[in-house]
């Protein structure tokens, strides 16, 4: 089995072709993704429209191209999977307009992916792992802890009730004045400031509700910039290196609290595991943070390359897969709208607030 994925949820325009074969690994034959980062950075964000027009503008021949790359042709694809939500919704209609335009053409079944299915499944692509297992998705418009059962079967445990983990970040870059995005400038900084210069506070640190918060963090972080203004770079590298911390404590405080209950609910999985997932993944401090946790309560750490943490196709076309052999592929179903809003986990009710607006999956 082949499949075509296409991603256009926020500011990468993304295509894959992944195959599968009886009896073997998943294979991603071509991964190609093209950032925006360059169109959005004058503006400090990602702008919809702009992300909109450019990914009109890619999106054919980044199709192409993945289609080169993995030396399969179209006639030789099985189905074609497309983000279809949550995201910025510009986008979200060029791909999955683009997805019903080639299945229509071609009489092969269209996949309209959740963009955080795509991010929950991706672990069984690169280490073929077992249903039930812990997700933490960490970006720019995510901070979640879901329960991953089975595809299509997910309960979110912990979600923030402010901002997103990644927003933190880039808030607090812009704040010192670091350039857009900000996570990696953050970290980078860091590695040259003291940590334990500020004492930034740990929000929700103890509290027995499994959720996350960072905006009290941020609103700390701006106060001290104020306090000691204007910035030397070792002040600004303190600061880095003291929100790090705070957030990776705090991060950590939060997720212990899932991974007991996991246990408790699942006390027959010999080796529990926690995936995490999201562009905040690539942060070395907080890997190592969530490593240490993990060993200490008996989980496996996985964390998939970075290519596949952050925004990809290759998610979306393996997403694609698992629901063609879970039997959820409707064929000739041509009717899904993209939505901008669409919880992996339709039961638990949405925290108010929580994320951001127009959010980055
Ligand atoms: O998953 P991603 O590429 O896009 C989505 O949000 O879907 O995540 C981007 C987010 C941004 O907020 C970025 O600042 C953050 O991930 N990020 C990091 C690091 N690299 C990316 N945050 C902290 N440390 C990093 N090294
Ligand atoms: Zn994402």
């Amino acid at each position: 089995m082949r499949v075509l994925g296409i991603e256009t949820s926020c500011d990468e325009t993304a295509a894959s072709v992944v195959g599968l074969r009886e009896g073997a690994a998943p294979e991603i034959l071509s991964n190609v993704v093209l950032s925006q980062i360059e169109e959005h950075a004058a503006f400090g964000g990602v702008v919809p429209e702009i992300a909109a027009r450019a990914h009109v503008e890619a999106l054919d021949g980044i199709i192409e191209a993945a289609l080169a790359d993995s030396d399969i042709s179209l006639a030789e694809i099985d189905a074609i999977a497309a983000t279809a939500g949550p995201g910025l919704v510009g986008g979200l209609i060029v791909g999955l307009m683009t997805a019903k335009a080639i299945a229509a053409a071609t009489g092969k079944p269209l996949i309209a992916v959740n963009h955080l299915e795509g991010h929950a499944l991706t672990a069984r692509l690169t280490d073929g792992l077992d249903f039930p297992y812990l997700l933490l998705l960490v970006s720019g418009g995510h901070t979640q802890i879901v329960l991953v059962r089975g595809v299509g079967d997910y309960q979110r445990w912990a979600t923030t009730i402010d901002d997103a983990l990644g927003e933190a970040f880039d808030k607090t870059a812009k704040m010192l004045g670091l350039p857009y995005p900000g996570g990696p400038n953050v970290e980078k900084t860091a590695a040259n400031g003291d940590a334990k210069r500020f004492a930034f506070p740990r929000p929700m640190k103890g509290e027995a509700r499994p959720d996350f918060s960072f905006s009290g963090l941020k609103t700390a972080v701006r106060q001290a910039a104020t306090a000691i203004a204007p910035l030397s770079e070792q002040d600004v590298a303190d600061i880095c290196a003291s929100f790090q911390a705070a957030v990776s404590d705090a991060l950590g405080d939060r997720v212990r609290r899932s991974l007991v209950r996991f246990r408790e609910e699942y006390p027959d999985v010999k080796t529990p595991a926690l995936v995490v997932a999201g562009g905040v993944a690539a942060n070395r401090e907080i890997r190592s943070t969530l490593e240490t946790l993990c060993a200490g309560h008996g989980f496996s750490f996985i964390a998939p390359p970075h290519v596949l943490c952050t925004d990809n196709a290759a998610m979306i076309a393996w997403a694609g897969i698992e629901r063609i052999r879970a039997g959820l592929v409707e064929p000739g179903a041509m009717d899904f709208v993209p939505r901008s809003r669409w919880p992996l986990d339709s039961i638990s009710a949405p925290m108010i607030g929580s994320g951001r607006r127009g959010a980055k999956a």
